[in-house]
């Protein structure tokens, strides 16, 4: 009876319902991979796992059910997709079948707009093409003098004793990296702050966002406060958008690029150019300072590697400050310990799509309507793929290993055609602002610090990384 009414119920929808609701509910009637619950039953227990310790619980799934499972929570599935043969598919061979705008994720756009991370397709292909000469290997040279001066500037307002919190001084610097380069370093210090400060507030309403945004909708709610953010956020930008159009072209700032950019004889609108640089700060800032704040909780464990490390930097840079090209290819070491921390915590630990099309995987058939996700997370703690997953060991990042890597066993940054477009600015900043304080300080840990993992949706570390600094 209940079966019959379901499929009545379906079929009416079917034949009168928008594509993704036909979609959607063509998975329902499909039967997924298994998991934790059984659609409607709601357990409070996995909400509670999954809440507290979510990427813990990722890993007991996937040690229960294999590389393919289901969450089902207050109604919303998801099917989570582990290892290289899933991260391949969904980022390289099939990914026009895997919507990113259909996905969970979605949940971002009244939020961020629809700027390169959340469209598909056309849309995003042309904006990418339009955005990709922002990042050339010129440019991001350029930005890394403006990230070394900043760097340096907050660094040098540190003294000797001081206990800090690292990832929120991290953000803060990263945040004003990011009004450089994206508003230019022109741009009145009031207006950047104003911007950063009403970006992070609309940011903020995202805490814990997987298992609770779904509860806040309506008046009061934190998706209404956040609207509230997005709206002084969007005041600042048009105002700055319409100043920039009357400049010529050729400004240095990403603003002016987006403004000026034409790819068929066409511009980008001022909705695109706003939604465009909501996500660049989006994407952007928050990676950065994440990864910063886990490699320094992580070397901070292992003295060891520390010291290794700042052997290397003293050995080749001295007191000197770095160049991009110095950082890129004369600091190894610090390139594998960047590239391990972002093995043990990828700030964006999973990739949420919606299946367009019916496709089988891992022994299942998944059905078109499906929502998706791979996880880097999970992957990146294959002990198939990592020997001792949980160990912090940059020599499994030594070149010659790095060459014998199945593909789609590390991506930290996605890869294919939606590779993040601002790796090299990340890595480079990442880089700049470890070497900096390393040059000035011996970081140590203050003693007896759990490290809990917060989503924003970005992973970072809950309460923050304190930190002791001895002046060197
Ligand atoms: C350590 C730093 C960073 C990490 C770990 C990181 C990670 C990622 C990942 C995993 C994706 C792909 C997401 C998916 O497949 O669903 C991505 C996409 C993206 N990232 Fe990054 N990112 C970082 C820094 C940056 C920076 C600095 C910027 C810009 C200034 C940026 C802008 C973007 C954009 C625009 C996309 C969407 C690309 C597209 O779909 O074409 N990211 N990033």
């Amino acid at each position: 009876m209940e079966k019959n009414l379901v499929h009545a119920v379906s079929s009416l929808l079917l034949h009168h319902g928008s594509d993704v609701m036909k979609l959607r509910l063509h998975g329902f009637l499909h039967e997924l991979p298994p998991g934790p619950t059984s659609f409607p039953h709601i357990s409070y227990g996995m909400g509670k796992d999954l809440y507290e310790n979510p990427l813990g619980t990722l890993m007991t799934y996937y040690e229960e059910f294999g590389p393919a499972f289901t969450l089902r929570f207050l109604g919303q599935e998801m099917v989570f997709l582990i290892g290289p043969e899933a991260n391949q598919m969904i980022l390289t061979s099939d990914y026009r079948d895997f919507s990113w705008e259909h996905g969970l994720l979605a949940e971002m756009i009244p939020f961020i707009g629809y700027g390169l991370l959340t469209t598909d397709d056309e849309v995003h292909d042309r904006a990418r093409k339009l955005l990709a000469p922002a990042f050339y290997p010129a440019r991001i040279q350029n930005y890394g003098e403006h990230m070394v001066s900043r760097a340096v500037e907050a660094a040098e307002a540190k003294r000797d004793g001081d206990l800090f919190e690292l990832h929120g001084w991290t953000r803060q610097v990263a945040l004003k990296i990011a009004g450089d380069v994206l508003l230019g370093m022109d741009t009145p210090r009031e207006k950047a702050e104003f911007f950063a400060e009403q970006f992070e507030k609309g940011l903020s309403c995202y805490d814990g966002y997987f298992w609770q945004t779904l509860l806040r909708r309506g008046p009061g709610s934190l998706q209404s406060k956040m609207k509230k953010h997005v709206e002084k956020l969007d005041e600042v930008i048009e105002e700055e958008i319409a100043e920039r159009r009357r400049w010529p072209a050729g400004g240095e700032a990403i603003l002016d690029l987006l403004v000026h950019a034409e790819a068929d004889g066409q511009r980008f609108s001022p909705r695109e150019i706003r939604d465009h640089l909501v996500t660049l700060l989006f994407a952007g800032h928050d990676t950065t300072a994440a990864t910063v704040a886990w490699l320094f909780a992580s070397i901070g464990r292992n003295r060891h590697i520390y010291d290794r490390l700042e052997q290397e930097i003293d050995d080749v840079l001295g007191g000197r400050e770095p160049s991009a090209q110095e950082l890129f290819n004369e600091l190894p070491y610090l390139d594998q310990v960047v590239k391990e921390t972002l093995r043990l915590y990828p700030p964006a630990w999973f990739g949420p799509r919606m299946a367009r099309k019916e496709f089988r995987i891992y022994g299942y058939r998944i059905p078109a309507g499906t929502h998706v996700s791979y996880c880097s997370w999970a992957t990146h703690r294959m002990p198939e793929l990592f020997e001792d997953p949980e160990a912090f060991d940059p020599d499994r990042f030594q070149e010659s290993k790095c060459r014998a890597m199945e593909p789609g066993a590390y991506v930290p940054f996605g890869r294919g055609p939606r590779t993040c477009i601002g790796m090299r600015f990340g890595e480079l900043e990442a880089k700049i602002l470890t070497v900096v304080l390393m040059q000035r300080f011996r970081l140590e840990l203050f003693p007896g610090q759990q490290f809990s993992v917060r989503t924003v949706p970005t992973i970072s570390p809950r309460q923050g990384v304190k930190i002791r600094l001895h002046r060197r």
